[in-house]
């Protein structure tokens, strides 16, 4: 095609031949005559399109009225409307400069050639060659804007793994905005949210993931095997990804102009024109339901969907929009969330059939009634309503208190409501919202007149999630995969009856956070040259850094030199990236350029539990201890029994267990863990072993088959650690390593005795053990809780153990009675 000189357009050499500095200019002042028009036919023309009052984006356009932008060189950096230019100097660099001053926008290039030519294709791509370089043959492409799109990609341009398409702001700014088309590291097209704060992934549906079952990722259909990473349009509306996702339009097979956008609501849509016709057709948009895309609807707001009336979103009862014009910044309540530890905050809560919130879990809780969730939310400061179902097949509760009220979306049909949060003293009217405005932004939505009902259930087959469900599953053969699914549960839930997949639709992977791509520069200058190094781990050194938008991070960054790094950085990116609990750290990005590996998380004010426990001056007080120890059992039951992403973490030790600036624990590193699949869950597909000496189960030492209980047993020896202060393969106390060295039984051994000998000279086998530096500054029946708990936990025998959920509910169960006076008692 490039040697068919007919096909070349029209050369631009303009009128600015006087000047030396460059070949030709493009005037902003000359709006009519300084453009460039596509040859033969003229589709497309290139020039200054006005964006806004005084300000113009050099851009690509179908000729045609109504004028359509199809690509754009400085969308988020419009030009001055006086003396700014495009130009294209000696030196072979493009440049656009702003009110002739500086340079917002090039196209980097550079050459030696006397001979260079932009040429705008009848395809619309822009195209800067070089025709002297290569004498002997071919002309060579310099730049070209078909590798640099917008929002827009026409028929033949090739979406590559460097390419993504970004949407723009609104239907009339056409800066950046927050959805994004590309290609992730699993070789998968998928569209992401990636709002100001948050980001997820929202298509394919997060809850299909690839790779769960086994066999090459068909939960949603798409293929991960296939590296090339391209998707194109071609001239008869036909659209093929290299992950073997395809989509015809609905005029597939005639000729005709066609572009696929990805608009700013999130949306992907493939537009026809006809000849003849004065205006361009949807003729296609990629399957995702449209509330189900992140980001729509904001805070504290809902959307719903009816094929009528379309997309809207609703303010939650008790809030109003903070802008009414533009949804996606979600809504603010009419009253205070007052929690302290002083002030109690008294609620009460608001049943609001068929809806659900995505993600921002605070945890899930299996089998909690009504009254035990709704206590649950009672008592967390950070609480803001909570999600409730009970399937009557299993005789199953599911709660999952909500910390965030993102996602929100109406679902009739859904099984289970929300329960907001409201004080106990706000107005009744919350309850009474004004009646709906179908036009306008109001308020209160469909609520309506709500009181506290039965939990009532609707029959599984009647049900449209689970239809939806279903839709997925057959289109990919799934029905296997959904048996697998059930089967797989039930064996690795220890009998415990699992509710039905369609009560789970929308939690089986109660979030999937996003996470953003960093450049290895800009983490470079975050870290100011990976200067500050606070920790190292088996997978590499952790940096303290700073993101241009002053967050605080911890970068870790991964040793370069191993040949399994990539791999244990892709299996690290795809696990974290996908799991969000407050006791699970959290991963806002990852960077992967050369041979540089990088992960950003959020940094972590008090560092690690191991830390903490070996500091000397600061001692860590018991209430935090025992809270450490709950948070870290809630973590890890949310990684082993959200049964999609059945993990096991394999590496727990206090070096693992991070501490925020409330000392709540998070639960970090989990580059040694591994998603179980279908071919190794029985047994040890697992080469090598894995975790640190002293805090692994007997499993690996006898080669024993390898389940959720070994986390249970390195978690129990955590939790002996701390309320002893002994480390686990000394029996010495941490802070005096050095000094008593001949102080040598294991730890295990050592309070097994203890319990066994029971109370000595007048002091319980629990004073015996705590950690001296605590003094008697503990509770000593929180003590004796942690304490069997611990050694429940590390029984030799895995099936003695219990489970990491059961772990969470004695610790709960126990510090609820405690604080609120037996409110829980069953
Ligand atoms: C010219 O093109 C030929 C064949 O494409 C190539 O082998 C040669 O290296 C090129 N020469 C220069 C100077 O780029
Ligand atoms: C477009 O949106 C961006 C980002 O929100 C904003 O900074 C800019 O001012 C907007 N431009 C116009 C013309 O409204
Ligand atoms: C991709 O699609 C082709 C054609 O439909 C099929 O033969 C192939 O097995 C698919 N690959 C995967 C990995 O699903
Ligand atoms: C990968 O995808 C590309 C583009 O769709 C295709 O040409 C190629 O044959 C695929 N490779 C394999 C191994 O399927
Ligand atoms: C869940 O709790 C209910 C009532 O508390 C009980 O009847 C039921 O057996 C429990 N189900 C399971 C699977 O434990
Ligand atoms: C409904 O919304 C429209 C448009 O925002 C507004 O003009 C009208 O006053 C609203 N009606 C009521 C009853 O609030």
């Amino acid at each position: 095609m490039a040697s068919s000189t007919l096909l070349l357009a029209l050369v631009i050499l303009h009128n600015f031949q006087h000047s030396t500095q460059y070949s030709f200019s493009l005037s902003v002042e000359n709006l009519k005559e300084d453009v460039i028009v596509s040859s033969p036919k003229a589709t497309f023309t290139a020039g200054f399109y006005p964006v806004g009052e005084n300000a113009y984006c050099f851009a690509i356009w179908y000729t045609q009225q109504p004028h359509t932008l199809v690509w754009m060189a400085n969308r988020d950096q419009p030009v001055n409307g006086k003396l700014s230019t495009l130009s294209l100097l000696k030196t072979g660099n493009l440049a656009l400069t702003d009110a002739g001053q500086s340079i917002v926008w090039s196209t980097n290039t550079i050459t030696s050639s006397k001979q260079v030519q932009l040429h705008l294709y009848d395809t619309g791509n822009l195209v800067l060659l070089d025709n002297q370089q290569n004498r002997s043959s071919n002309i060579v492409v310099l730049w070209q804007s078909f590798d640099f799109p917008t929002n827009t990609l026409l028929p033949g341009q090739i979406l590559t793994k460097n390419t993504n398409l970004v949407s723009s702001r609104s239907e009339t700014n056409y800066s950046s905005g927050f959805y994004k088309l590309f290609f992730d590291f699993e070789n998968v097209l998928r569209l992401m949210y990636q709002g100001p704060r948050v980001s997820s992934v929202y298509w394919p549906d997060p809850w299909l993931q690839n790779n769960n079952f086994g066999n090459g990722g068909t939960g949603n259909g798409r293929s991960t095997y296939n590296d090339s990473r391209v998707a194109v349009l071609d001239d008869f509306g036909y659209f093929v990804s290299s992950d073997n996702f395809t989509f015809r339009t609905s005029d597939y097979g005639t000729l005709l102009q066609r572009r696929l956008t990805l608009d700013h609501d999130g949306s992907v849509r493939v537009f026809s024109f006809n000849d003849g016709h004065d205006k361009w057709t949807m003729s296609g948009e990629f399957h995702l339901h449209p509330c189900y895309v992140h980001g729509i609807c904001g805070p504290n707001s809902y959307c719903s969907y009816e094929p009528s009336s379309g997309r809207k979103c609703s303010c939650l009862p008790g809030h109003t929009w903070v802008d009414s014009q533009d949804w996606s910044q979600g809504c603010t309540p009419n009253f205070q969330h007052l929690c302290n530890s002083n002030t109690k905050y008294e609620s009460r809560f608001l049943r609001i059939p068929d809806i659900d919130f995505y993600g921002y879990d605070y945890g899930y809780f299996g089998n909690y009634t009504y009254q035990q969730c709704e206590n649950l939310c009672s008592q967390l400061c950070e609480c803001k309503g909570f999600q409730h179902s009970f399937s009557e097949a299993n005789a199953f509760f599911q709660c999952y208190p909500k910390t965030h009220l993102l996602n929100g979306n109406s679902q009739p049909g859904f099984m289970g409501s929300f329960f907001l949060r409201l004080p106990l003293s706000s107005h009744d009217e919350y309850e009474n919202p004004v009646q709906n405005n179908r036009s306008g932004l109001v308020c209160g939505g469909d609520v309506g007149n709500v009181k506290m009902l039965e939990r009532s259930y609707v029959q599984g087959e009647e049900n449209g999630s689970l239809k939806f469900m279903l839709w997925f599953a057959g289109a990919l053969g799934g029905i296997e995969v959904m048996c697998i699914f059930l089967v797989w549960c039930l064996l690795f839930r220890n009998n415990r009856t699992l509710p039905s997949s369609a009560d789970r639709q929308g939690y089986v992977l109660a979030a999937a956070a996003g996470f953003q791509k960093f450049s290895y520069s800009e983490l470079k200058q975050a870290t100011k040259g990976f200067s500050e190094e606070i920790g190292r781990g088996a997978g590499g050194i952790v940096y303290k850094g700073v993101l241009s938008d002053d967050q605080v991070v911890a970068i870790k960054r991964l040793h370069e030199v191993a040949n399994q790094g990539e791999s244990e950085f892709l299996a690290e990116v795809s696990i974290i990236g996908r799991l969000n609990h407050m006791n699970l750290i959290g991963m806002l990005g990852y960077c992967a350029e050369g041979k540089h590996r990088l992960l950003v998380y959020e940094y972590m004010e008090n560092g690690s539990l191991a830390q903490n426990l070996s500091s000397n001056s600061n001692v860590l007080e018991w209430s935090k201890r025992y809270n450490i120890a709950l948070g870290t059992a809630r973590g890890l039951a949310y990684l082993h029994e959200e049964c999609l992403e059945w993990i096991l973490h394999c590496d727990i030790k206090p070096q693992n267990i991070l501490l925020d600036s409330e000392y709540q624990p998070k639960v970090a590193d989990f580059g040694l863990s591994k998603l179980l699949n279908r071919n190794n869950v029985n047994n040890s597909s697992f080469s090598r072993i894995r975790g640190t000496r002293g805090y692994m189960a007997p499993e690996w030492v006898y080669n024993l088959s390898i389940t959720s209980k070994v986390d249970v047993y390195s978690y129990g020896i955590v939790v002996l650690e701390m309320i002893t202060g002994r480390s686990p393969t000394t029996g010495v106390r941490i802070t005096e390593l050095e000094a008593e060295s001949d102080h040598r039984e294991r730890l295990v051994t050592w309070v097994r005795e203890k319990k066994m000998k029971g109370s000595e000279a007048g002091s319980s086998w629990v004073d015996q053990i705590i950690d001296p530096a605590l003094g008697s500054n503990y509770a000593k029946n929180e003590m004796e809780i942690l304490a069997r708990v611990a050694l429940e936990c590390v029984e030799e025998e895995k099936n003695v153990r219990p489970n990491m959920s059961q772990v969470v509910e004695k610790l709960q169960n126990h510090s609820m009675h405690t604080i609120v006076d037996g409110l829980n008692k069953e």
